[in-house]
């Protein structure tokens, strides 16, 4: 293996503690704690376990969480009123409704409710807006994390090539917005994509997206490139689950220069970022109020 491991899970705990001292102070000076309300409807299990994270990491950064669990047939009505019951309570600084979503209920429509001011996963329109002409706004955790991690090892992308695979809103849009503004020439690649791997290969920083488990291979790698695998995939091997990302990390790292591992890469650093923008979000309601 050449690639050097970029871990996320070291510099997410490190960021934990960072946000946890900084809300210390906010608290003693301001008397103020971050307060994340955080909404869960029905009984995915993987969401279940994102929420449990999620409202773990708010105790151990000395952030407030309030867990609201509504039932699978909760209506879109009763999420709503919910929603703007948390937008008008001042003690709540970060409002997050897991996706997905039961059928019944339009997430967009949820999602848009949201005060954009609140808006800690940074899914709302507005603040898909405010990324892409730079004004300041709340970005979606994944890709601000995995800046965070591109910075730690490669803080200068002017004059290299940057390509995310994948053109979601919640990860390849925001991320490749947030590689332009580090002044990267950026590429969005996705499943129309002519030769992908061709195309991966003049990337300086690769970013895969997608949702394929081990789709990226080492041939598809510029030799020195940093790797960041944003996929979380549950695949069977030899009968027994486990967790894999959308870069084969094998062969990859036999190439590249930095790759982030699957677990402790990426995933930590979304929940980190999480809280980074509860604490944010107070600090600009602080600055705004006085
Ligand atoms: N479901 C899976 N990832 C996320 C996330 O980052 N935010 C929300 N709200 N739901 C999710």
């Amino acid at each position: 293996m050449v690639a050097e491991i970029i871990d996320g899970f070291a510099i997410a705990a490190e960021l934990r503690r960072d946000i946890a001292a900084r809300a210390a102070e906010m608290k003693e000076a301001y008397g103020v704690v971050p307060g994340l309300a955080v909404v869960l409807v029905g009984d995915d299990p993987a969401s279940a376990v994102y929420v449990r994270n999620k409202l773990k990491a708010t105790a151990e950064c000395g952030l407030r969480s309030v867990e609201h669990v509504l039932p699978a047939n909760t209506s879109e009505a009763d999420l709503l009123d919910l929603v703007g019951k948390l937008n008008a309570d001042p003690s709540v600084h970060g409002i997050l409704v897991q996706l997905p979503l039961p059928k019944q209920i339009d997430a967009d429509k949820v999602l848009g409710l949201i005060d954009p001011d609140k808006d800690v996963d940074g899914f709302h329109p507005v603040n898909a807006g405010r990324l892409s002409i730079g004004l300041p706004g709340f970005v979606p955790c994944t890709p601000r994390g995995s800046q965070i991690l591109i910075d730690r090892v490669l803080p200068n992308l002017a004059g290299k090539h940057a390509v995310v695979i994948g053109r979601s809103n919640i990860v390849g849009k925001p991320m490749a917005q947030l590689l332009l503004q580090k002044n990267a020439t950026v590429t969005i690649a996705h499943s129309k994509t002519a030769d992908l791997p061709g195309l991966c290969r003049t990337a300086d920083v690769l970013v895969a997206a997608v949702g394929r488990p081990l789709m990226v291979k080492g041939d598809w790698v510029k030799p020195g490139a940093v790797v960041i695998d944003v996929g979380i995939n549950r695949i069977e091997v030899d009968g027994k689950g486990k967790l894999v990302g959308d870069v084969d990390f094998a062969s990859v790292a036999e190439v590249a220069g930095h790759i982030t591992p699957v677990p402790k890469g990426v995933g930590p650093m979304t929940i980190a970022c999480l809280m980074l923008n509860t604490l944010d979000s107070a600090a600009r309601r602080i600055a705004a109020e006085s």
